[in-house]
């Protein structure tokens, strides 16, 4: 099958759509220049053991190491831009009625990109709190920080009670935020198509979301150069990039 032809079955699937939800992984902002977790040679997971950076034991071993890496990681989303296809989800936001993106990613692009209608259901790399009573530490005073790949760097002190500081994200072992749970999985629940961008659909319960559209009977339409465990029983699976699928889509879809 050309990419043309799954461009006209994947517009074939959401249009008319007005409620729409958009479900998004790290390959969405892999164009941007972020890496992945999972992939083969340049993925986090492949670089780094997710058991010594993200979980609470993995912070209480070592504050340093893991503030260090989440620091890390901070200055690098910081320093890259959204691609196009962030640009496209935007455009698509204004010309849908009801919409929501609903992402695991933690680097703030989608919001960037000028994405209102956002839950980010893996937390933030932007909502620093203290470790041991989850008071909100003012990301601006940590700005002036940097740290290289691997580097530790001693996490500052919360002002009212000296707990150390952690960001924002969701570690394993730890429940997703509530309210975003709520949000995302209403919408699916009233939504009338949805799109899964750059996730492996691996990781739960996000990965429920596109099975729940898919068992509504809704049109799910995938976007992700590798297969995934969904790709046979979406309704259109478009091996392509975020960065050039979304405008492509988009540019059609909202005229
Ligand atoms: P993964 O790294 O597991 O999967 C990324 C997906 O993006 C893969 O299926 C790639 O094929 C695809 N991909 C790569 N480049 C792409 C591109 N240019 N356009 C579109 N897709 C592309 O990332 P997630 O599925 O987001 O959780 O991982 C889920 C969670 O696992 C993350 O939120 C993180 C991780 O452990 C926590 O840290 C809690």
């Amino acid at each position: 099958m050309t990419e043309t032809s799954t461009l006209e079955r994947a517009l074939e699937a959401l249009t008319g759509a007005n409620r729409l939800v958009v479900v998004t992984g790290a390959g969405m902002s892999h164009d941007s220049g972020v890496p992945t977790f999972r992939d083969a040679m340049t993925g986090l997971w492949a670089q780094y053991d997710p058991h010594e950076l993200a979980s609470e034991d993995a912070y209480r071993r070592n504050p340093a190491r893991v503030f260090g890496w989440y620091l890390w990681r901070w200055c690098l989303v910081r320093s890259v831009e959204p691609h196009p296809g962030y640009h496209a989800l935007t455009r698509l936001e204004a010309g849908t009625d009801d919409f929501l993106v609903a992402t695991q990613n933690v680097d703030g692009l989608h919001s960037r990109g000028g994405n209102q209608r956002i839950v980010e259901l893996h937390g933030s790399l932007t909502a620093f709190r203290c470790f041991d009573n989850g008071h909100p530490y003012d990301s601006a005073k940590l700005e002036s920080l940097t740290a290289l790949s691997g580097e530790e760097v001693e996490p500052p002190r919360c002002q009212e009670c000296g707990s150390p500081i952690r960001p924002g994200v969701v570690w394993f072992g730890e429940s997703l935020p509530q309210m975003a749970v709520k949000q995302a999985w209403s919408a699916v629940a009233a939504c009338d198509a949805l799109m899964v961008i750059g996730t492996s659909a691996l990781v739960y319960p996000a990965a429920e979301l596109p099975s729940l559209a898919m068992r509504k009977g809704v049109p799910v339409v995938e976007i992700n150069p590798d297969l995934t465990p969904i790709s046979h029983e979406v309704t259109v699976s478009w091996s392509e990039r975020a960065a050039v699928a979304l405008p492509a889509l988009v540019d059609r879809l909202i005229q």
